[in-house]
């Protein structure tokens, strides 16, 4: 039963659409979250937040999260990847005839971006979780690792870009998984498109301020000897 659920174009559809508004949250908090690096208190705020984040359920809370990070992420995958051999079934007409076919081009913008953001994603991780990219990690200053990395320019380069190409993800998955959850009547066609719109700008402007403001000199790392990480 579950099975056939999961073959189906809608079972594949609601699992995409819930693991994409999970995906989405995690996103939105995300970056709430990074918004603390505006404090003005030498980082004191966002490290007292990873600390909470590292320290939360006696250090297995963050490990929690990340295995779950990691299922929604695969199953989003899958659904994608299931997704698409389920409509090239459906349809064994020649796609040249129907190239230009606006679904098509929606698939298509997605996938391409969706692999865009899987490359983000792991060098992001690189960066800041493994330490693989910024020389030196520091293990309680995560103040100090966005500031030292993003201050090396081809670094806040990649960010920005892509973070232009999670833009259009973003927008047209909220607005397509909206439509999955329930809000698929025509009259609710603004309306998703303006939470998706609205979302997706909030989201990506905020990204993209934080290498922008470092390399503007906007965020800086304390002056003072004591307090340097
Ligand atoms: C410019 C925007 C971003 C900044 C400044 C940023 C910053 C960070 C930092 C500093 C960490 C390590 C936190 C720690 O060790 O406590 C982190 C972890 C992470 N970030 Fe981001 N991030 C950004 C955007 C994103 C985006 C767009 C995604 C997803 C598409 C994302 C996904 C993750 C994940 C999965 C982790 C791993 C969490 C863990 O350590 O388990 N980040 N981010």
């Amino acid at each position: 039963m579950l099975s056939r659920f999961s073959e189906s174009s809608i079972g594949q559809k609601i699992i995409m659409a819930l693991t994409g508004v999970l995906l989405v949250f995690f996103v939105l908090f995300h970056m709430l979250g990074n918004l603390l690096l505006y404090a003005n208190d030498e980082g004191q705020a966002i490290n007292a937040y990873a600390k909470f984040l590292h320290e939360v359920a006696g250090g297995y809370g963050i490990w929690i999260a990340r295995g779950g990070l990691l299922v929604l992420v695969g199953l989003h995958i899958w659904s994608a990847i299931r997704l698409t051999q389920i409509n090239r079934r459906a349809r064994p007409i020649d796609y040249k005839k129907h190239a230009y076919k606006e679904s098509t081009w929606a698939g298509r913008g997605m996938r391409i971006s969706g692999i865009i953001v899987a490359i983000f994603v792991v060098f992001h991780l690189l960066h800041f979780t493994a330490g693989k990219i910024l020389p030196e990690l520091h293990t309680t200053n995560v103040y100090a690792n966005v500031i030292q990395g993003f201050q090396v320019k081809w670094v806040a380069a990649f960010y920005i870009i892509s973070m232009l190409a999670l833009a259009p993800h973003l927008a047209h998955g909220i607005w397509s998984l909206l439509q999955t959850l329930g809000l698929s009547h025509p009259n609710f066609n603004t309306t998703r498109k303006v939470i998706a719109g609205l979302l997706t700008t909030m989201i990506i402007l905020a990204n993209i301020s934080f290498p922008i403001s470092v390399q503007l000199g906007l965020i800086n790392l304390p002056s003072s000897p004591q307090s340097q990480p």
